[in-house]
C-alpha cells in the first residue's frame, strides 16, 4: 500500500520587522510542532534586512537567533508561478507556506502578494485583507461600519504633527480628558505605543509614534481588561472562547510582552457569559468585515460597566509560548499539531 504524500510545507521567519525575534521564537513553536510523517518541512529565514534563505541548521539556533551562522542557502523567487529556487537551480517543494512572520513587509500584505505573484499557496490572509488589518485606521472604519464599537480616535499624519502642533494638541485637549492613548497606525507589539497622562507626554508620545511609519492615532484611554479572541476559518470562521491578559503594567507594552513575568492570563475571561458571546459574535464580524481567512486573532477591552471595545486585528498572530492565540485553540480542544493541519487545509482549499 502507498504511504500518504506528504505536504511540502514551508515555515517561514525572521523578516525586516520590529516583530524579528518575535517570529523567531514564534516560528521555533510551530516547526516543533510540524507532524514529519505528514509534512516534508522546509525551513525559510529571512534576515532583518530581507534577504531569503533555505534553512537547514538546527530549531536551537533559529530560537537563539545564531541561524544565519549554519546551513543556509542564499534563495530565489521566480514570479512566473516557479516559486523558491536555491541560487544553484534547485527549486524548494512547496505545496504552502506558513509565514510565521509578523509587522511590516510580513503581516501587511506585502509578503503576501510576493507568494501570488509566485504562485505559491501560503497561510493566513490574502493581500487586501492583511493589508487592511494592519492598518488601525481603516480596521476603525470598517468596524464602525459594520456597527462593531471602537475607541473614540483622531488620525494624524507626519505632516500636521511637524507643522501643526499647537493646532493638534488644542484639538485633542477639547477632544479627550487625559490619560490619551497614542500609537502608530501601523504596527504591532506594542512599538511606539504610549499612555500620556498629560499635554507634555502628550507630545513626546506624538514625536515617538510618528517616528513608526508616519501616521497616528491618538485615542481615547480605555480603562478595561483586555480580551483576545481567536478566529479560525475561511468562509464559515469560528470564535475561540475569550481569552483575558492582565497586563500588570500600566499597559500591555513590549516588555510585558514579551519580557517581563508580570501579566496574569484567564482563559476563559472573567466576564460574564453574555459579554463573552457578543465578543466572540464582534470577533467573527471583524474577521468576515475585512475578509480574513485562515486565522486572526481580535482583541477587545471590556469594561467594568460591559462596555465592549474592538481595538484591533492580528492577521499573523504570535505562537510563542505566552501566545493567546494557540492557547486559546488548544482550550478548544485542538493540539498544536491539529492547529497546523487545520491552517495548511484551509490554506489550500
Ligand atoms: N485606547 C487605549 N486605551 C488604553 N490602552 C490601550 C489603548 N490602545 C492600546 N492600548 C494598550 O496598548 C497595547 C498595544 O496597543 P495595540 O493597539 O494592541 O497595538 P499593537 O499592535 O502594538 O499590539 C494594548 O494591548 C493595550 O494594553
Ligand atoms: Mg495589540
Amino acid at each position: 500500500m502507498n504511504a500518504l504524500k506528504k505536504i511540502n510545507l514551508c515555515i517561514m521567519f525572521g523578516g525586516s520587522s520590529s516583530e524579528y525575534e518575535v517570529s523567531l521564537l514564534s516560528a521555533y513553536n510551530v516547526i516543533k510542532a510540524v507532524d514529519t510523517e505528514k509534512y516534508n518541512l522546509s525551513k525559510i529565514g529571512v534576515t532583518r534586512s530581507g534577504v531569503f534563505y533555505l534553512y537547514s541548521g538546527s530549531d536551537e539556533c533559529i530560537k537563539n537567533d545564531t541561524w544565519q551562522t549554519q546551513s543556509v542557502q542564499k534563495l530565489c523567487v521566480r514570479l512566473d508561478g516557479g516559486g523558491f529556487f536555491t541560487e544553484n537551480g534547485e527549486k524548494v517543494p512547496c505545496d504552502v507556506v506558513f509565514p510565521v512572520m509578523h509587522g511590516e513587509y510580513c503581516e501587511d500584505g506585502k509578503l503576501q502578494g510576493l507568494f501570488d505573484m509566485c504562485g505559491i499557496k501560503y497561510v493566513g490572509c490574502g493581500v487586501t485583507a492583511s493589508a487592511a488589518s494592519m492598518n488601525k485606521y481603516l480596521t476603525k472604519l470598517v468596524a464602525e461600519n459594520w456597527n462593531v464599537p471602537v475607541a473614540r480616535y483622531v488620525h494624524l499624519k507626519r505632516r500636521r504633527i511637524e507643522n501643526h502642533l499647537p493646532l493638534v494638541i488644542s484639538e485633542i485637549n477639547s477632544a479627550f480628558e487625559y490619560p490619551v492613548f497614542v500609537k502608530p497606525v501601523s504596527a504591532g507589539s506594542s512599538v511606539g505605543a504610549y499612555k500620556a497622562d498629560d499635554e507634555r507626554e502628550l507630545i513626546s508620545a506624538l514625536h515617538g509614534a510618528v517616528k513608526i511609519g508616519g501616521e497616528v492615532l491618538v485615542e481615547e484611554y480605555i480603562k478595561a481588561k483586555e480580551i483576545e479572541v481567536a478566529v479560525c476559518g475561511n468562509d464559515e470562521p469560528t470564535a475561540s472562547v475569550c481569552g483575558e491578559i492582565n497586563p500588570g503594567a500600566e499597559f500591555y507594552d513590549y516588555d510585558t510582552k514579551y519580557k517581563n513575568d508580570t501579566a496574569s492570563y484567564y482563559i476563559p475571561a472573567r466576564i460574564p457569559d453574555d459579554i463573552s458571546k457578543r465578543v466572540r459574535e464582534y470577533a467573527v464580524r471583524v474577521f468576515r468585515a475585512l475578509g480574513c481567512r485562515g486565522l486572526s486573532r481580535v482583541d477587545f477591552f471590556v469594561q467594568d460597566n460591559g462596555n465592549i471595545v474592538f481595538n484591533e486585528i492580528n492577521t499573523l498572530p504570535g505562537f510563542t509560548n505566552i501566545s493567546m492565540y494557540p492557547t486559546l485553540m488548544n482550550d478548544m480542544g485542538m493540539t498544536t499539531p491539529e492547529i497546523i493541519d487545520e491552517l495548511v487545509r484551509l490554506a489550500l482549499e
